[in-house]
């Protein structure tokens, strides 16, 4: 028993210790709610699917990668997509670019969402 009291305080603290630097060695952990967007969409430059590859997307012009056929709309839509317009758009894409062929009817809840656009910004 006193053993037990003594080792086990020992192991959490051991283990909180290492958690940032195991976190700082990872890439940033996709969050649940971005699963939805693989199926159409990877994270690799360059890499288009069904959708344009979300590497880099952050600072990046809307329907600008030069490899992927995007719609009309989104092409005119002027959108630099940043923290602000991809919360919009992940909101209802519909609405945010009638016209758009990004068939997602959006996230709505407002945590969820935020949590899909921070990770979106470390895609760099
Ligand atoms: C069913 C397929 C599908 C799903 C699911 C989907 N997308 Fe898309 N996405 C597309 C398509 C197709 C386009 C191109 C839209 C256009 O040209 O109008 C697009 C475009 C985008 C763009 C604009 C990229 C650029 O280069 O301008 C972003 C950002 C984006 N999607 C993010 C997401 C995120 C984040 C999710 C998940 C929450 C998601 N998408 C889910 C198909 C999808």
């Amino acid at each position: 028993m006193r053993l037990i009291r003594r080792v086990v305080p020992l192991a959490c603290a051991g283990l909180l210790a290492g958690l940032p630097a195991a976190l700082a060695a990872e890439p940033a952990p996709r969050p649940a709610a971005f699963s939805a967007c693989l199926a159409c969409h990877t994270t690799e430059p360059a890499k288009n699917t069904f959708g344009p590859s979300l590497f880099g997307v952050a600072g990046r012009k809307a329907a600008s990668l030069p490899n992927y056929t995007y719609s009309k709309a989104l092409q005119a839509s002027g959108i630099t997509w940043d923290a602000a317009s991809l919360d919009q758009w992940l909101t209802s894409p519909q609405k945010k670019v009638p016209g758009t062929k990004m068939p997602f009817p959006g996230i709505p809840d407002a945590a969820r969402r935020k949590q899909v656009v921070d990770y979106l910004l470390t895609l760099q």
